[in-house]
């Protein structure tokens, strides 16, 4: 027993029942703070296995969400994690379908009081595509973050589990709430709208060769150390709520002596816009020109971005926007600007509305 000068007794016991107690709450309460990240997965080389390590060849997709997850037991010390497989693809036929239903499975699950953030297992072929798009149709401002990886999951080094905890550790992290729809992968972070695949084959594919990372994950950390420019998510005014269809948008690919054939061959399928992978500052042949000014007076709209990989292509420099009534994609590459206009022709046609559109996502 001991004797404490107030008078009161308080005994070793007691007082050890008192800590415990104590530490117990601090625990439970610590506990019940981890956030509950939704993990969608959609296939890709993250999920991917070969024959045999380092092999060549390997099936995308082949290992489901419940498997990944298994495979990274620390993801639980982060989060509450929950996990399900919307679809099994490569992201090289990702479509417009799966990207809606992606969208409003995200927008749904991020309405939920109880889901604090989701992270999206992705292949790395159309990243830059699907996480733009979710950067301008996902209405909450909640971290979203795809991942992938560049190895498969059977891979002697595979970087798969190493880039989905450190997606998780971004997701839960309270500081990337209101950033928009980012990317992580090789400990980087990257804002959906910047980042593109730059190698086939390298861990440190993923670049934003005109803005750079907006982060790094270390240590199990995250670092933020930029905010995003550019309208998205809940400042987006785009929403696929109700929507079943996307307009048809093409891409065509400058060259030396490109002909009009492929332009041609675009509109008379159906291309609603067409977006130029333009030579330079967004340019083509005489030929490819005259086929868009047609394509243009047809009610195409016709968006000229870049096949270099950085740069913005600017109005009005070699080809007459304001005459044409083009229109200049400014940072966006192809891939990109096919999203932005995709959406952008669910609300109008004006060129000029959409050039708008161009500066502000
Ligand atoms: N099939 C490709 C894809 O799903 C593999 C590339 C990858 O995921 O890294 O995008």
């Amino acid at each position: 027993m001991q004797t404490l000068t107030s008078g009161r007794v308080i005994s070793r016991q007691a007082g050890a029942v008192l800590a415990s107690a104590v530490l117990l709450a601090v625990t439970a309460t610590a506990a019940l703070a981890k956030p509950h990240v939704a993990i969608v997965a959609t296939g890709g080389t993250i999920a991917g296995a070969q024959t045999s390590p380092q092999g060549p060849g390997y099936t995308a997709g082949a290992f489901n969400i419940e498997t990944l997850i298994a495979g990274v037991p620390q993801l639980k010390d982060i989060a509450d994690i929950s996990g399900e497989q919307l679809v099994k693809i490569g992201s090289q036929d990702m479509n417009d379908a799966v990207w809606l239903k992606l969208a409003k499975r995200v927008n749904e699950l991020l309405a939920g009081k109880d889901v604090d953030a989701v992270v999206i297992t992705h292949g790395t072929d159309t990243m830059e595509e699907t996480s733009y798009f979710l950067d301008l149709v996902v209405n909450s401002d909640k971290p979203v973050v795809l991942v992938g990886s560049m190895r498969p999951a059977t891979a002697i080094s595979a970087d798969g589990p190493g880039n989905l905890y450190d997606a998780v550790t971004v997701a839960a992290d309270p500081d990337a709430k209101g950033r928009g729809v980012l990317v992580v992968l090789n400990d980087q972070v990257f804002a959906a709208r910047d980042v593109y695949k730059t190698n086939t084959t390298q861990v440190d594919t993923f670049k934003a060769l005109d803005r750079g990372p907006i982060g790094r994950v270390e240590e199990g950390s995250a670092e933020l150390f930029e905010v995003p420019t550019g309208k998205h998510t809940t400042a987006s005014g785009f929403s696929v709520a109700g929507t079943d269809t996307l307009p048809k948008v093409d891409i065509v690919y400058a060259y030396a002596n490109m002909g009009r054939e492929l332009i041609d061959a675009a509109v008379k399928a159906g291309a609603k816009g067409i977006v130029v992978a333009g030579v330079g500052n967004g340019n083509m042949t005489a030929e490819a020109l005259q086929a868009l000014t047609d394509a243009r007076k047809q009610g195409v709209v016709v968006v000229r971005s870049t096949r270099l990989p950085s740069g913005a292509v600017t109005r009005n420099a070699e080809v007459n926007d304001d005459e044409l009534g083009f229109v200049a994609a400014e940072e966006l590459k192809p891939g990109k600007a096919r999203v932005l206009l995709k959406l952008a022709l669910m609300k109008t046609s004006d060129p000029m509305q959409i050039q708008q559109m161009f500066r502000d996502y």
